[in-house]
């Protein structure tokens, strides 16, 4: 018997199957042979959420959750957020190595080249209504850019591929700028390709009446935040991206459903709901109350608890440290106060503690963003670009991964059986 392989009896027919396991995984398909009699379909496993279940084998990055540690192709986050541009970091993730100083040189131009949108994307943005969120402008916009390229269909060309990536990343500031300055009823303002990619994005949602006047500490810390959500393995929003494309749409269909994905409150909403929850608590005072009621199963902490991250999240101290720059430029915004209280009071409490809740990356990042000056339902944009790099290169290897094949997940039949149809006037 191998002693890479697990041995499993199936006690309703008493016969024994030896399942190999190859990277601590067995497949799910050797179950299928495992059957209670030769009618039976076959076991499977039921995992709702996919908590226990790997649905690719992936070189991008790596988590270690007991440890707190994330690698982007074997780099630590830690470093790669201190030394690197956030282009360079995309580069990094969608090209596999980090780039030599002319690699970046042309990745930066190739990228710059293409920041421009079709004027017609203006026409839709206007289409919206003043108080649309700015996360279904930007999912709508980037799904509907596919019309504009109807050469990205073909995903099988990897140079074609490889510039509708850089479209991606080039053009995901641009709208996203755009629905920003939808939202305020201020005109667009194109790209301006002097201007480096963060400088470009804050000048293309903040300048009025000329250049805006960079400030470098918020830059930076921009920069950073982007760069510590530029990836994180098989999360929600990558899922769907990967399933999405495995239907072999093209990529801005695909990248759309990660954008989507990412609205909801659970994933890149958090860091909006954290802000609201702020503002609900409005009080240190009421913190305690506020958390008896969480305990209590009526709501939630936003920004802790991680599927992953079991010990701390090492995204959410890097951001603490970004925090104190920002706010130290900005001066302090009072909900950092009942932020820093909550906290202190829930890694204390006996509840959080058990179930091993932390602050996530998006704790600190919502109250960062609002220093900078964007709007609450802004923040989760944010985080759609920076995890567009991230999306790329999933999308990327789920296409070049000889194992993968269109998603489609089974399920446990738990309705009715066959009935007769009941005429409308019986019913
Ligand atoms: N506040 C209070 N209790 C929580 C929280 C929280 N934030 N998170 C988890 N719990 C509790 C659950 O009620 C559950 O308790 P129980 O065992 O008594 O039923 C236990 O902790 C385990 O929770 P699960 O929901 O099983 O944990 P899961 O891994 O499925 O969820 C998630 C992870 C969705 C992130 C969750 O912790 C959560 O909802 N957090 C708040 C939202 C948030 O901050 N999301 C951002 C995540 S980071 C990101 O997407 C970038």
């Amino acid at each position: 018997m191998a002693n890479n392989s697990l041995t499993v009896t199936d006690n309703r027919t008493g016969k024994t199957y030896e399942l190999p396991i190859t990277d601590g995984a067995i497949r799910a398909m050797e179950l299928r042979q495992i059957k209670a009699s030769p009618e039976d379909f076959g076991l499977m496993t039921y995992d709702p959420g996919f908590s226990n279940t790997a649905c690719c084998r992936s070189a991008i990055t790596f988590i270690d959750g007991d440890k707190g540690i994330l690698r982007y192709r074997g780099y630590p986050i830690e470093q790669l957020a201190e030394k690197c541009s956030f282009l360079e970091v995309a580069y990094l993730l969608c090209e596999g190595e980090l780039p030599n100083r002319a690699q970046l040189e042309a990745w930066e131009v190739k990228v710059r080249f293409h920041t421009y949108v079709h004027t017609n994307i203006t026409k839709f943005l206007e289409g919206f209504r003043y108080n649309a969120h700015p996360m279904g402008m930007l999912l709508g916009v980037v799904g509907a850019l596919s019309t504009f390229y109807p050469d990205a269909k073909n995903i099988s060309d990897p140079a074609n591929r490889y510039l509708q990536r850089v479209r991606l990343l080039a053009k995901a500031p641009t709208i996203a700028a755009f629905a920003f300055r939808h939202s305020r009823g201020l005109p667009f303002v194109f790209p301006d390709n002097d201007l480096d990619y963060i400088g470009n994005f804050v000048n293309m949602t903040f300048s009025i009446g000329g250049r805006h006047k960079p400030n470098k500490v918020l830059q930076r810390a921009l920069e950073i935040l982007l760069i510590l959500h530029a990836d994180h393995e098989q999360n929600c929003s990558t899922s769907a991206v990967r399933a999405v494309g495995s239907s072999h749409v093209d990529p801005f269909s695909a990248i759309s459903a990660g954008i989507a994905a990412l609205y909801g409150p659970l994933h890149g909403g958090a860091n909006e709901a954290v802000l609201l929850m702020l503002d609900e608590i409005g009080d240190k005072k009421n913190i305690p109350r506020f958390i008896e009621e969480v305990k209590a199963g009526r709501g939630r902490l936003m920004g802790f608890g991680h599927r992953v991250y079991k010990s701390y999240d090492p995204r959410a101290k890097l951001i603490k440290k970004v925090a104190d720059e920002v706010f130290a430029e900005t001066g302090l915004n009072p909900k950092l106060e009942i932020a820093l209280e909550l906290e202190r009071i829930a890694l204390e409490d006996e509840y959080f503690i058990k179930r091993k809740l932390y602050p996530n990356v998006d704790f600190y990042s919502g109250l960062i963003y609002q220093a900078m000056g964007y709007p609450t339902e802004y923040f989760t944009v944010l985080f759609a670009l920076g995890r567009m790099p991230g999306w790329l290169a999933q999308w990327e290897e789920m296409l070049l991964d000889k194992d993968q094949k269109i998603a489609r997940p089974r399920q446990i039949f738990t309705g009715r059986d066959e009935r007769p149809f009941v005429p409308i006037e019986r019913r």
